[in-house]
């Protein structure tokens, strides 16, 4: 099986608002994939869908061939997810922060995974500090070693880099790349272009419509003249809304 996200005709509504409406598209394991849309696009309803903790109210959704919502069981081991507002906890050092979430996902053995993430993210030597005393590029830094602990094949991260500052979103890509020639399949959602440009592909969202879903060198081929994905990314909304 290569496919590790499968939404076809995807529906959600919060009262009036349709949140998704409508939406398909796969992900292949081994992908960098983005979720790219402004705010309201219905990307972290997407991601909840995924993650099994909503329900869609049509279509389909398959995450590493399960449904999560009812197979929900078969896949807390299996993926990772970091949600838009992720929560550490302030008062516990990093070691503890670690802990907490390797307890949370029933890992027992885990010391060597961990020693191993806090190399990678240059987090060792702040083992002790109190999470709430990190810089923001840590903090995030940190979240992502407690969405990765318990070993996960696939990556589900909803906005990750939103509010972090260049150097930290070019050292937390830099991470993610590791992390993906190991192997793990990421699903990220942004609104910044510049990180649309380096996902294996794309599915472009706006206010629940998919515009387009491909690799993003073919979507900007596609649109002849264009040069940057931004670009393509305006085209495609002024043609919805003169639509
Ligand atoms: N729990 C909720 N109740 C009501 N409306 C919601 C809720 N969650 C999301 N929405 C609405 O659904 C739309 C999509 O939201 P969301 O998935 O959070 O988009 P994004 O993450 O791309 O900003 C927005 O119009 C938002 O206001
Ligand atoms: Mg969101």
């Amino acid at each position: 099986m290569t496919t590790a996200i499968h939404l076809a005709g995807v529906r959600k509504a919060y009262g009036a608002t349709r949140a998704l409406d409508g939406v398909s598209f796969d992900v292949e394991r081994g992908e960098m994939f983005g979720l790219i849309g402004s705010d309201g696009a219905g990307k972290t309803t997407a991601i909840r869908l995924m993650c099994g903790l909503i329900r869609a109210d049509a279509g389909e959704v398959r995450v590493l061939g399960r449904d999560p919502v009812r197979e929900h069981r078969h896949l807390t081991e299996r993926v990772g997810y970091l949600s838009q507002r992720f929560s550490l906890y302030g008062d516990l050092t990093v070691d503890e922060n670690i802990a907490f979430f390797a307890e949370v996902h029933g890992v027992g053995d885990y010391d060597r995974r961990r020693d191993e993430l806090l190399e990678m993210t240059q987090l060792a030597p702040f083992r002790r500090r109190l999470a709430d005393r990190l810089s923001g590029g840590m903090k995030q830094k940190l979240a992502l070693v407690c969405t990765l602990v318990h070993q996960p094949e696939l990556l589900l991260l909803d906005e990750p880099t939103t509010g972090v500052d260049p150097v930290s979103r070019r050292e937390f890509w830099k991470l993610l790349s590791e992390f993906l020639s190991q192997g793990i399949t990421i699903l990220m959602s942004t609104p910044y272009m510049d990180e649309a440009e380096r996902c294996t592909r794309v599915a472009l969202l706006h206010e629940g419509r998919l515009l387009a879903s491909d690799d993003p060198s073919r979507l900007r081929a596609a649109a002849a003249g264009t040069v940057s994905l931004e670009d393509v990314f305006i085209n495609l909304l002024a043609k919805e809304v003169a639509s």
